[in-house]
C-alpha cells in the first residue's frame, strides 16, 4: 500500500507493535480512508473526552497521526518505538490514548484495551475531497494533474493509502468477524466489538445519534443532553471558524486552501462528469468481476 512520505518502514513496524498502556488506560484509533471525516471524528472524540474544553492549540496534540515519523521518539535515527512524550502528557489529561490512522486493519496493533472507530464515506466524495487535498499540499506528495487523472490513479490504488475498496474490505471484514453491530459471538456471549463503524453521511444527517453510539462504544458517562450541547463545537461552521486548530500541520499548504472545504454529502456530483463516473464504475465492477458482481457487504455499506 503506498504511504505518505511522512511514514517510514520502521514507524509502520512500531505502529503494529504498540502495546496496551501499562496503567490500564484504553487506546482509541480513529481509522479511515483519507478524506472520510477523520478530523471531524477527532474533534468529536476530543470534545467528549475533554468535556468540551476549547483551550487547545491543535487537535493533533490530542490525537496524533499514528503512522508518521513525527509522532514517535527518534533517537539518533533509531526509533525506539515510543510515542513522543508531549502526546503522552496530553493523553494522560484526557484519560485515553487517541490516534488517527489510515492504516489497514492488518497493519494495526490489536490488544485487549484497544478500541477503533472506522469512518466511511461515499467513494466519489472521498476521491473529490482527496483530489482537492493533494492538489493543495505543497510538498513531495502534491498532486499535479486534473481531476480525471486523479480519479484514474486513485481507482488504480496509485495514490497514498492505495485502493479505497481494499481499505474498506480490510476494516469491514474485521468488523464483521468481530461481531458486527450485533456483538453476539458463536458461543452466544455478548461482548463489545472493538470496532465501531460509522458513515460520514449519517454524521451529517443525524450527528447526535452517531455521538451516542460513540459514547456507548467508549463506555463514557456522558448524558444525551450534554452530548447534544457538545455538538456545537463540532459543527462545520464552528470548526471552519477555528480552522487553525484542525488543518493538518504535518504538511505545508498552498495559499488559500481551506481544509474545512465544504463538508457536504454529494459534492462530487458537481465535479464528476461522464468520464469520471465511467472510471469509477469500471473500478468497482472490475474488482469483483471474478466474484459475480459487487458483494452484499459493500452494497449494504451504502457508500458506492
Ligand atoms: P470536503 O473536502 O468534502 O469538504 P478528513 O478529515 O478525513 O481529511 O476529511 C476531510 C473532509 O471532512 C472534508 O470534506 C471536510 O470538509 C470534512 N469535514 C471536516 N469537519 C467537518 C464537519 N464538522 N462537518 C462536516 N464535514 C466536515
Amino acid at each position: 500500500m503506498p504511504l505518505l512520505s511522512l511514514s517510514t518502514d520502521a514507524v509502520i513496524e512500531h505502529c503494529r507493535n504498540l502495546q496496551d498502556c501499562a496503567d490500564g488506560r484504553k487506546t482509541l484509533f480513529i481509522a479511515s480512508f483519507p478524506k472520510s471525516g477523520t478530523t471531524w471524528m477527532q474533534a468529536i472524540v476530543y470534545n467528549l473526552l475533554s468535556n468540551g474544553n476549547q483551550d487547545f492549540g491543535h487537535i493533533s496534540e490530542y490525537s496524533p497521526f499514528f503512522e508518521i515519523v513525527h509522532t514517535w521518539e527518534l533517537d539518533g535515527g533509531t526509533s525506539e518505538g515510543k510515542v513522543r512524550e508531549k502526546y503522552e502528557q496530553n493523553h494522560q489529561q484526557i484519560g485515553w490514548r487517541v490516534f488517527n490512522t489510515h492504516l489497514r486493519w492488518e497493519m494495526m496493533p490489536k490488544q485487549p484495551n484497544m478500541r477503533y472507530i472506522y469512518v466511511v464515506r461515499n467513494g466519489k466524495d472521498v476521491a473529490l475531497s482527496f483530489f482537492q487535498h493533494l492538489s493543495n499540499q505543497d510538498d513531495a506528495d502534491c498532486f499535479n494533474g486534473d481531476l480525471l487523472d486523479f480519479v484514474t490513479k486513485w481507482c488504480k490504488g496509485e495514490t497514498p493509502f492505495g485502493n479505497w475498496i481494499h481499505h474498506l474490505q480490510s476494516w469491514v471484514r474485521a468488523y464483521r468477524q468481530l461481531g458486527g453491530d450485533g456483538t453476539i459471538h458463536g458461543d452466544g456471549a455478548q461482548s463489545h466489538n472493538p470496532i465501531l463503524l460509522l458513515r460520514y453521511e449519517d454524521l451529517v444527517r443525524d450527528p447526535l445519534s452517531c455521538v451516542l453510539k460513540i459514547i456507548a462504544h467508549l463506555d463514557l458517562a456522558i448524558s444525551p443532553e450534554r452530548a447534544e450541547e457538545l455538538l456545537q463545537y463540532v459543527s462545520f461552521p464552528y470548526m471552519k471558524a477555528n480552522q487553525q486548530q484542525y488543518m493538518p500541520i504535518s504538511v505545508p499548504w498552498k495559499e488559500g486552501y481551506s481544509f474545512l472545504r465544504k463538508g457536504t454529502v454529494g459534492d462530487s456530483g458537481n465535479y464528476f462528469g461522464e468520464e469520471h463516473n465511467a472510471v469509477y464504475d469500471a473500478m468497482v465492477q472490475g474488482m469483483f468481476a471474478m466474484e459475480g458482481g459487487v458483494p452484499q457487504w459493500l452494497l449494504e455499506l451504502g457508500v458506492l
